[in-house]
């Protein structure tokens, strides 16, 4: 049996970034020698091998073929006849489909090589479309390797907008998709993601109400960049630059989805997007099964930004209102994610970038001010049940106000 180092692994090496981990694959070899080397098997029906040691990932070389829709719709084909060619053949991007011997001899008979030097992602073989997933994927490479001057083939594009005319990405499961955008959003360039996505006509299928924002004006005096769709990415643009955290780039993403559903006549005004926007939000949520800290943030951000910007002028019984929703007390870091997407979305207009955001920490003042306020005192006087909610209440505005006061002094 010959063992080699396969994708990702020998991908990133070459292009002298940190490899993590590593996928190896086993030409030559049964099932049962496997075994009896003392390999665990990861699934009943699937030829992949956990090392006994390392834990990583073995696979027999194989030749997959698509027999049905979805992810279950795969039949494999591994045995020892199955060549190391014939396996790479099948992977999704060149860049994907090279291998290295214990040597460091490498294997690359679809030109991987040629494709990291040329800065392009191109599928290996048609069997590109045998994994709607991939369509994905391919976004969030291009996504992470931006920076590097890596663009997705033209004729690789042509295939991702067939898979996404198809049908087929219909049929992937929330996991595996909330899965890749989640990685994607994590990428350098996130922004390239939904890109990429539009070129090929994904969004609109997977996404339909970020798709649905591009030429949608915004008050040029607020929004230079005026589109709402070129807007969006650009505060997720901001979200990657400034480190953010995968719960505020999902909010960012989703924060303005309800500016697509202003009519047409009220441009570029939009009256209660933040609210409008809330459904949409919940559905997209769902859609993708997104994890619950994702979909609270991206809720109150939706609902909440244009009080983050106006938060200077606020009275105090409205900055407690904000607090309260938040749950500020037993929830602070919730509300610093959110003063951290309203700054991005501050930032993500055109030529504005570089801008200040006092608003960031007034805010951040505000929650001090209101969590300084004890429970123990209004218990000593016997407030209890309600009561001492509305006590608690009224001590919190009272320090909003003194807050806000020496704020404006
Ligand atoms: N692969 C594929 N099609 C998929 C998933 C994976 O062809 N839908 C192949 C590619 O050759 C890929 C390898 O399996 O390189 C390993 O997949 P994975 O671990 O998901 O990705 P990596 O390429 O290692 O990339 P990452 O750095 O994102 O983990």
């Amino acid at each position: 049996m010959q063992i080699y180092k396969v994708g990702g692994a020998v991908r990133d090496r070459l292009l002298g970034k940190p490899v993590t981990d590593i996928d190896w694959v086993v030409v030559g070899a049964s099932t049962e020698e496997m075994l009896a080397k003392g390999y665990r098997p990861v699934g009943a029906d699937f030829p992949v091998f956990l090392h006994p040691k390392s834990g990583e990932e073995y696979a027999l070389a194989r030749t997959e073929r698509k027999s049905g829709r979805g992810y279950g719709g795969f039949t494999f084909h591994a045995s020892p006849e199955v060549t190391l060619e014939e396996d790479l053949i099948r992977r999704d991007l060149t860049i994907n489909a090279m291998a290295e011997d214990d040597h460091g001899q490498l294997t690359d008979p679809y030109h991987g090589q040629r494709d990291l030097e040329a800065r392009l992602l191109r599928h290996v073989s048609p069997a590109f479309t045998e994994d709607p997933l991939r369509v994905l994927r391919v976004a969030r490479f291009a996504a992470r390797y931006a920076g590097l001057g890596f663009t997705v083939a033209p004729e690789t594009l042509e295939l991702m907008r067939q898979l996404s005319e198809s049908g087929e990405l219909e049929a992937l499961t929330a996991e595996r998709s909330w899965k890749e955008i989640s990685r994607a959003l994590m990428e350098d360039q996130p922004q390239v993601f939904i890109q990429v996505l539009r070129d090929c006509g994904a969004l609109k299928v997977l996404i339909p109400e970020i798709e649905a924002l591009f030429g949608v004006p915004q008050p040029e005096a607020h929004h230079p960049e005026i589109d709402s769709g070129v807007h969006t990415l650009s505060v997720l643009e901001q979200a990657a630059l400034h480190k953010q955290p995968l719960t505020v780039r999902w909010a960012c993403l989703l924060h303005d989805l309800g500016k697509g559903l202003t009519p047409e006549s009220q441009w570029p005004q939009h009256i209660a997007h933040e609210h409008k926007g809330l459904k949409l939000i919940k559905a997209v949520n769902e859609r993708f099964k997104a994890p619950r800290d994702c979909q609270e943030l991206a809720l109150l951000v939706g609902e909440y930004h244009t009080h983050g910007h106006r938060a200077l002028e606020l009275r105090p019984s409205t900055l407690l209102e904000l607090l309260q929703s938040f749950d500020v007390y037993r929830r602070p870091q919730r509300f610093e994610e959110f003063i951290n997407a309203c700054e991005m979305d501050a930032r993500g207009r055109k030529g504005l970038e570089q801008r200040s955001y006092p608003q960031a920490d007034y805010l951040r003042g505000a929650a001090t001010a209101a969590r300084t306020v004890v429970v123990q005192p209004l218990l000593e006087q016997g407030f209890k049940g309600p009561e001492l909610g509305e006590a608690l209440k009224r001590e919190r505005l009272k320090a909003l106000k003194a807050y806000k006061e020496a704020a404006s002094a």
